[in-house]
């Protein structure tokens, strides 16, 4: 069905500089428009409109980046982008803070970066412009926070469920959700 309405390009990160530079590596599919990253690892289920779905909508009404976001232990925090900001109506925050991996010490609240993200096309003079952060690579959550300070970047607490199939854990739990679900 996708594969009818959609074209499909590919390009390939050549060395591991980290997130930012990854979607970097897009700025040539992508013309003055807004665009959405998915991150495979991080699957998310809804009965109702999908993650990415809500976050269109949004995108609709707001007109600026906006990223998924969901609580998580605190003792979780240093896995996540983790934001802090104002709660302008139920679940949707204006950002004005983005930590990358924080310890849990130093984190701001447990909002963790969930990876679906819709951002507008200035991140990529942004990301040209970031030094490498956290791990020596070139973040993606620094970026977003530069456009927070620019203007507007909202985080948004979705419907829906989010398995983490990095882990084994979050592989199996999904794997055990879609077994049940075609039963
Ligand atoms: C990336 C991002 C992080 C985000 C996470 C979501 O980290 O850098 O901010 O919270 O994805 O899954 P990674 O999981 O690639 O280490």
């Amino acid at each position: 069905h996708i594969i009818k309405k959609c074209d499909f390009f590919y390009t390939e990160q050549k060395e591991a500089k980290g997130l930012g530079h990854a979607i970097g590596e897009g700025e040539s599919f992508i013309d003055d428009e807004a665009f959405a990253v998915i991150l495979p690892d991080d699957l998310c289920v809804n009965d109702g409109d999908s993650v990415l779905k809500q976050m269109v909508d949004l995108y609709q009404k707001h007109k600026c980046s906006i990223v998924a976001i969901e609580e998580v232990p605190l003792d979780e925090v240093n896995k996540y982008g983790i934001i802090d900001g104002v709660e302008i109506s139920d679940g949707l925050f204006q950002i004005n803070t983005m930590i990358e991996k924080p310890e849990p010490k130093n984190a701001p609240t447990n909002l963790a970066i969930i990876g679906r993200y819709i951002l507008t096309s200035d991140i990529f003079e942004i990301i040209k412009n970031t030094a490498t952060g956290k791990g020596g690579e070139v973040q993606i959550t620094d970026a977003i926070m530069q456009q927070a300070k620019n203007g507007k970047v909202l985080g948004y607490k979705f419907q829906g469920r989010r398995y983490d199939c990095g882990s084994i854990d979050g592989f199996v739990k999904a794997t055990n959700h879609f077994y049940q679900k075609q039963k």
